[in-house]
Order: structure tokens, then C-alpha cells, then sequence
């Protein structure tokens, strides 16, 4: 949510803004400003994508060699000119861009009016900016020391960086529960939400932690926290590659990001994962694997597309290791009060790493005394610096707001921890266990098998794009796909779409099946089959159209749908990882056809850093 950039150093800082900002929007993109240092400190901001601030941009002189720059999604205040960022002080003499929400605004807001503060905004940003400028002018100290005073008094997230007209090499920056990645050039430095606008410049970064700030002077970085104290800077080297954030020849990310799940789970099983040898480790969780083993139940929190991982795991957990599961939405489960007893094991999944209302249950489960477990995408974001122990995903980056390669990654993440856990519990015989290693080796030859069938998926697309709803159906390991695919299309395409465990459908959803009505079945062949067949009947009898998702040769379901996508079989725990590829790719190619933008849906965004 929000995307920040900022740069010091001989380049022209408008060119590393802006083109940071790009690679920053699936972040939010309902406004853009950028600050310069240019005859003044000027601030240029727009409604809209970071292309119409580029084109609003012409004609100006902007040459300057620090600046920063915002791309917006909106909490306090609609998106409009006004409300983007960055947002000067009082004086016009500082300049703020800022991710996340500073909850005591208002009373805030109310003291600078008393003072006689005006603002140009609804935003509660702008009142941070001219709270620390209050402050400077009253305290009479540096103005790192007057942001530092600031930071103690302000309740909230914010990922901030402040530019002062008075000094041209100045920049301040903090964070405290939005991301905020310091770049180390050579002469020169970045500020960003995270690494991908770094990257092109320098691989040398440090991850700022909670109430941190970093102050770079006159070509100097300084580290220090909140409470004054000097820190040594941690710099660590990012290993991203630049074509690794490109959309390499495709339209979309989203497309390049399905069509990259062949790589994307080879890397993620590479170097765990071995048939031949039968050897499967995961560095990360070998010290606490026993707390595993010996939990009583498992409670699994996430958000979105990675709850819907989270409910694939719950059948692996209980099917290989027979321990209870619970998946919890976690934004419901921070608030619950919920019952949490020794031997309970928390697993938190997350694409991001930084989804604010996951990262508070595991805050929230930590302080009840859990131990706690993530899968995440996001190498040194917040949630796998706040949890005991977890594996990364290594799906590479993911810009596409609709989460695709990153979900099928944490379904291998998941089903190896539940392998590895079973083994070591016993409740797996070794010879299903090798079987299941074998397989998912073979898993990326057929997610590359079903992407074959790319055409055709659009074919069928195209006969849905004036749809007004559509019902996804699946049971067992499908069910949780159903929803996935459901996600999938509304989130991109604004089509109303509900997923649904099929034989509930009997109790709610068949009400709404007339000849208007799609149904996507995932029917592969598994212990549901017939069951699933009947539904397909119940569906067909109402005059629905019938979209099936079937196992290569069923020659059943074809004579009762209207259409059928073939996926290779594979063992029912790792259908999920086949059966869901063509469901992205329908989704994908009705947004596309309705004219809708993938990669950055109206209200959404990749990051959700605001609970
Ligand atoms: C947002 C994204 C989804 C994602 C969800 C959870 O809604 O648009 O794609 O599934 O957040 O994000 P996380 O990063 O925690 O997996």
C-alpha cells in the first residue's frame, strides 16, 4: 500500500523516481507526486498512474540530484491532486512522502489548528509533516532530532522520508510497520519500499527495522533508532535480477508470472527437495521440526490468496500427519481473542511478508507464547523477521496484484513441511512418502502441459466476457481451488464470483443456476469423482453452462459440459498445483477481454499494509 522512493547522488534523481515508481505501482496507483530539489524544493503530483505525472512533467526543468517520489492508494482522503503526495509543511520548507496511517491524527491536527495551522489536504500525512516541522521550529534542534521527537509521539505504521529546502543533501527516513529498504551506491543513495527500484543500481541494501531511521548528510549514512540510539548499518546483498521484475515480452505481469510457475516451483524445490536420494530438507524450520512433530494442532494464518493456500495445507497436515488444522483469516483471528494453549503451532503465510493484518496475529499469537512458522515470498520482509522460524517460497518477485506463481509456491512450501513432518512423525509410509517427492518433480512438466492449452482457455474466455457472475465448484483439494479461482476473476476481471465446496451448492447456490449462470467445475479424477459428476448433472439439469476443469482422457464429463480443460493426472494432494493454472489463465483472459487492467486492478493492491 503506497509505494516510496527516494534518491541522493550524481544521477538525475527524477529519472531513478520515476522509473522507480513504475517498478513500485503494484503498491497503489490512484496518485503520484514526486519532490525535487530544483531552484527550491518543488513538489509536482497528479491524479492518476505514474504516466500521467510523467506527462504533466513536460516542459519542466527538473534537473536535480536528490528527490522523492509517492504512488498512492488511499486511506485518508480520495485520490485526487490534492491528497497525493508528497505534502510540504506549513513553511513549504519540508517536504514528507509516507506509507501507512498515523492513527492519532486528528487530535493531532486539532493542536496545529489551535496553532493556527491550515491544510491543503484530508490527509493524515500532512499532518505528520507539519507536526515535525512544529516541532523543529519550537525545539530549535536538528531536523532529524525534531522528525526523531515526532516519530515517539505519533501512533500508527508509516515508512516515511522528509526533504528540508535548507539543505540539499539531506535525507530522513523511518519506518515502523511498512517496509522501507535503504540502497548503498556508490556516492549515491536509494530509499524504497522495497528493492526492485534499487536493484538496477546496486545489490547492496539494508532492510531498516521498526523504529529505525536512516539520515544520510553530505554524503554520510547514519543508523539510528528512535530512542537515539547509533546503530551499525546491516548491509546485505539482494539477489534479484532485473529481468526477474521486467514483464520479458509479455503483455502482462500477471501472464509472465503464470507462465513462469514451471521455474518458479523447480526453484522453490531446488536444493530441498531430491526423489532419487528420497532426501527433502527445509534449512529454515530443522530447528523447530520437532515443535511440529509434537503439536497438538496447528493454526494457519493469512490473508487472500494465501488463506486459500492455507486451506490446501490443512488437508496436507491432516492427511499426512493426522494433526488438526485450523485456517484463520487473519484479520479475524488478531481480534478474537482466540484460544491459544501450549502445543498449538502457528503457521503464517504470506506472499508479501508484509500484509499488516497477518503480521499483527503473529504478533498477537507471539505474545500468547506460540511458536511460530511463515512462508513467505518476500526475502527480508517484515513477517519472516517477526517469526521463529519458516521457509521462503523463492517464487522471485511478483508484481501482478493477482497473486499466481507465489500461491502454487506455497503450496509446495506447505506440502513439504507437512512431508517432512509426517515422516519424522511416522504417519506417512515411506513408500507414499517417495511417491509424493517423485511427483512433485514431475509437477512443473505439467503445469507446463496445461499452460499448453493457453488458446483454448481464451477461446472459452471469449464467450464469457459479458458474464455477471460466475460459481467456481470443487471438492476435497479442489475446494480451496474453487475459491482461489473465484478470487482470481473478480479481483480482475469485476465479475461477481463465488466459490463454493460443490455439494453445498444444494444448499444456496443452485437457486441462481439458470442458463445465464457459468459454473467452472474442478472435476479431476480423485476419491470425489462421482460425486462430483452428480453435481455436474445437478447443474446441467438447470441449464447452466458447464465449464470443467478434467483429467487428461475423462471421456465422461465432456458429454455433460460445455467446455472442458484437460490437466494431467497427478497424485490428489498436488492437483491443487495443476488444476488451478487453468483457472488463472480464464481469468486472465476474460479481464483482458473486458478491457480491465491485470496487473493493477481499481482498488486493490499487492501490498496491504493498512488492517
Ligand atoms: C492482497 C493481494 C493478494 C494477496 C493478499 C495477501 O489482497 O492483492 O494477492 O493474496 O493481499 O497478501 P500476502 O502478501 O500476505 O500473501
Amino acid at each position: 500500500m503506497c509505494g516510496i522512493v527516494a534518491y541522493i547522488g550524481p544521477r538525475q534523481a527524477q529519472d531513478v523516481i520515476i522509473k522507480g515508481l513504475k517498478r513500485l505501482e503494484y503498491r497503489g496507483y490512484d496518485s503520484t507526486g514526486i519532490a525535487l530539489m530544483n531552484g527550491g524544493l518543488n513538489v509536482y503530483k497528479k491524479k492518476g498512474k505514474v504516466s500521467e505525472l510523467e506527462k504533466s512533467l513536460n516542459g519542466f526543468d527538473l534537473n536535480s540530484h536528490i528527490g522523492m517520489g509517492h504512488t498512492r492508494w488511499a486511506t485518508h482522503g480520495e485520490p485526487n491532486d490534492e491528497n497525493a503526495h508528497p505534502h510540504y509543511s506549513a513553511t513549504k520548507k519540508l517536504a514528507i512522502i509516507h506509507n501507512g496511517i498515523i492513527e492519532n491524527y486528528s487530535s493531532l491536527k486539532e493542536d496545529l489548528e489551535r496553532k493556527g495551522h491550515t491544510f491543503q489536504s484530508e490527509t493524515d500525512t500532512e499532518v505528520f509533516i507539519h507536526f515535525i516541522e512544529d516541532i523543529y521550529e519550537n525545539e530549535k534542534c536538528s531536523l532529524d532530532e525534531a522528525v526523531r521527537l515526532a516519530l515517539t509521539k505519533v501512533i500508527g505504521a508509516y515508512a516515511i522520508v522528509v526533504m528540508s529546502l535548507d539543505n540539499s543533501e539531506l535525507l530522513i527516513a523511518a519506518r515502523k510497520g511498512s517496509p522501507l529498504v535503504v540502497g548503498v551506491g556508490k556516492g549515491e543513495y536509494f530509499m524504497a519500499s522495497d528493492a526492485t527500484p534499487i536493484i538496477e543500481y546496486t545489490n547492496e541494501v539494508i532492510y531498516l527495522n521498526d523504529y529505525e531511521m536512516a539520515i544520510i548528510n553530505k554524503g554520510e549514512l547514519t543508523i539510528k533508532n528512535t530512542e537515539n540510539l547509533p546503530l551499525t548499518p546491516y548491509i546485505q546483498t539482494v539477489d534479484m535480477e532485473l529481468e526477474a521484475i521486467e514483464k520479458g515480452g509479455f503483455d502482462h505481469y500477471m501472464l509472465k508470472e503464470i507462465f513462469e510457475q514451471p521455474r518458479s516451483i523447480k526453484d522453490c524445490m531446488r536444493g530441498r527437495l531430491d526423489s532419487a536420494s528420497g532426501r527433502l530438507i527445509l534449512g529454515g524450520l530443522r530447528e523447530y521440526v520437532n515443535t511440529l512433530v509434537n503439536a497438538d494442532r496447528i493454526l494457519i494464518v493469512a490473508c487472500g490468496t494465501s488463506w486459500h493456500a492455507g486451506l490446501v495445507a490443512e488437508y496436507f497436515f491432516e492427511e499426512y500427519c493426522r494433526i488438526p488444522v485450523e485456517v484463520e483469516y487473519a484479520s479475524e483471528f488478531r481480534y478474537r481473542n482466540p484460544v491459544i494453549r501450549e502445543g498449538d503451532v502457528i503457521i503464517a503465510i504470506s506472499q508479501s511478508g508484509e500484509t499488516a493484518d497477518t503480521l499483527a496475529a503473529i504478533e498477537m499469537a507471539k505474545s500468547k507464547g506460540a511458536i511460530i512458522f511463515g512462508v513467505c515470498n518476500v526475502v527480508g520482509s517484515s513477517i519472516p523477521r517477526a517469526t521463529h522460524a519458516g521457509a521462503y517460497t523463492h517464487a522471485g518477485p511478483e508484481i501482478g496484484v493477482a497473486s499466481t506463481k507465489a500461491f502454487t509456491a506455497q503450496l509446495i512450501v506447505l506440502n513439504m513441511i507437512a512431508l517432512i513432518v509426517a515422516q519424522q512423525k511416522g504417519t506417512i509410509p515411506q513408500q507414499k512418502f517417495l511417491e509424493l517427492l517423485i511427483e512433485m518433480e514431475n509437477i512443473p512438466e505439467k503445469v507446463e502441459i496445461v499452460l499448453k492449452h493457453n488458446d483454448k482457455i481464451r477461446d472459452i474466455a471469449a464467450k464469457f466476457i459479458d458474464t455477471n457472475n460466475f460459481l467456481y465448484l470443487g471438492r476435497g483439494y479442489n475446494f480451496p481451488v474453487a475459491l482461489e479461482g473465484a478470487l482470481k476473476l473478480k479481483e480482475i476481471s469485476y465479475i461477481h464470483a463465488e466459490g463454493y465446496p460443490a455439494a453445498e451448492m444444494k444448499h444456496g447456490p443452485i437457486a441462481l443456476i439458470d442458463e445465464a449462470m457459468p459454473v467452472v467445475f474442478i472435476a479431476t479424477k480423485d476419491s470425489s469423482y462421482e460425486k462430483i459428476v452428480s453435481n455436474i448433472q445437478e447443474v446441467k439439469a438447470r441449464k447452466g453452462k458447464v465449464i470443467s476443469i478434467i483429467t487428461e482422457g475423462d471421456t465422461l464429463i465432456p458429454t455433460m459440459s460445455d467446455h472442458v480443460i484437460e490437466v494431467p493426472k497427478t497424485i490428489e494432494s498436488l492437483m491443487p498445483l495443476v488444476s488451478v493454472i487453468p483457472l488463472q489463465l480464464l481469468s486472465y483472459h476474460i479481464a483482458v477481454m473486458r478491457d480491465c487492467n491485470v496487473d493493477q486492478p481499481r482498488n486493490l493492491a499487492k501490498s496491504v499494509t493498512v488492517e
